[in-house]
């Protein structure tokens, strides 16, 4: 007969923290043994009592307990689970995990265990779309921490958003998955292209509860950057953060989620599959290789033109010499490809930035291009690099102008209506 799972879990403080209740209770259903840690904070919203009644082990809360640490040491106590799971995962939890912090019993676990870690975070929207908690997020993305993304919806707090703590059920289904799971299951293999910062660590597992659960979704963004010699280059102004906070937002609702980047200084959103690319020929080939996806959107500023000669060495000023023509050649455009091409997603979305006659230039262009909607930004202000945006979606029959949000806001609301829509 096979030994009963064991799982350590550990509670952090946050209004979520009933939620852990309910978990345990299923983890032992499920015939698996449990023993929890429980942080001070969490202490305020779960007593160790109801905790120890349900989970019929002891419950630990401080490294100074000589009865504990002579009966069991925390590194033990850490090591002997087969899955260490966080839930609800504070921010303060996540921000001490990325950067290695261990000034409690949890975190100090943490920090000595070998034991493969899930976290579920849970928290208030604002929060956890602060880019501090996204940068954390990434960086035990890429420590290979399993992460369980909030779900969306109405919070304690009664703000909405991402930031709400998955149902006991699922959080218990996505554990099985990481017990039961061998190899890694990421979309589309190995990349030749660029570093995968998720290469080697298992994908999300699949949600059925999630709306884009099945779905894959191929996002670029970004700059493409067109090289000149070894030392200069083509580019524009395009932060990426628009099409990033897209590939989370769809990765938060479930799809599967390619994301071909520019050069960019951004973390990678949680669960999604980033492949980098510098060119504008390098992100029309990243893209084929993507290929087939349910729904694409291209948000990249892909440069228009490209040096026609990649000058080998650093091309030298000459005294007194008037510059030699710089030959520019035009580059593929890869939205207006994709719309020709035999995997044509089911729905096509390009990007366009106007200053002016937005509607008109952009219906324009959804003619040109032959994708379905474009998303027209007003780049007449800060839009480009900023932190908000201000859109309008047009389609083959109609156009919605959308109140400059923050980018985060944009996406959820570009995914909702890709959900409405597919
Ligand atoms: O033609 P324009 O650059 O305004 O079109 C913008 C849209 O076309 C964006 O969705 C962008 O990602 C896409 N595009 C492309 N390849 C190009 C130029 C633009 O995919 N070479």
């Amino acid at each position: 007969m096979t030994k009963p799972k064991h799982i350590l879990l550990i509670i952090g403080g946050g209004i979520a923290a009933y939620k852990a209740s309910e978990l345990i209770r299923l983890i032992k259903k499920a015939g698996m043994t449990v023993r929890c840690v429980l942080t001070e904070s969490g202490a305020q919203f779960v007593t160790p009592m109801t905790l120890a009644a349900l989970s019929e082990n002891e419950v630990h809360t401080t490294l100074w307990s000589l009865k504990d640490e002579t009966e069991m040491g925390h590194i033990q106590l850490s090591r002997e689970a087969d899955l260490v799971v966080v839930c609800p995962a504070t921010a303060n939890l996540l921000a001490k995990m990325a950067g290695g912090i261990a000034d409690d019993l949890a975190t100090t676990l943490l920090l000595a265990t070998d034991t493969p870690v899930m976290v579920v975070p849970a928290m208030n929207v604002r929060m956890w779309d602060h880019p501090a908690t996204q940068r954390n997020i990434a960086q035990l993305s890429r420590d290979k921490i399993r992460i369980m993304p909030p779900e969306e919806g109405d919070m304690a707090c009664g703000e909405y958003g991402p930031g709400r703590l998955p149902e006991p059920h699922a959080i218990l289904e996505q554990m099985t998955h990481y017990l039961g799971e061998k190899t890694p299951t990421g979309l589309i293999g190995e990349h030749e292209l660029g570093a995968n910062p998720l290469a080697g660590q298992p994908a999300f597992a699949p949600d059925q509860h999630r709306p884009l659960h099945g779905k894959h979704i191929l996002i670029t963004a970004g700059p493409t950057r067109e090289p000149i010699d070894p030392v200069r280059y083509i580019a524009n102004r395009s932060s990426g953060r628009q099409g990033f906070a897209i590939a989370a937002a769809a990765a938060e609702a479930g799809a599967q989620v390619t994301l071909v980047a520019g050069p960019v200084n951004l973390p990678t959103p949680a669960g999604v599959m980033r492949i980098d690319v510098e060119t504008a020929l390098e992100m029309e080939a990243a893209v084929a290789q993507g290929l087939p996806c349910d729904v694409a959107i291209m948000v990249a500023a892909v440069a228009d033109w490209r040096a026609d000669v990649r000058a080998e060495q650093k091309i030298k000023k000459q005294q007194g010499e008037a510059l030699a023509p710089l030959d520019l050649v035009e580059n593929p455009d890869i939205l207006a490809g994709l719309a020709k091409h035999e995997h044509r997603p089911a729905l096509l979305i390009g990007f366009a930035a106007e200053t002016q006659n937005i509607e008109e230039n952009s219906r324009a262009k959804l003619a040109k291009k032959g994708c379905d909607w474009i998303i027209a930004n007003d780049v007449s202000g800060d839009v480009m690099g900023g932190a908000e945006n201000s859109v309008h979606i047009v389609t083959q029959n109609a156009t919605e102008i959308w109140e400059r949000l923050p980018k985060p806001e944009v996406a959820r609301r570009i995914i909702s209506k890709i959900i409405e829509e597919i």
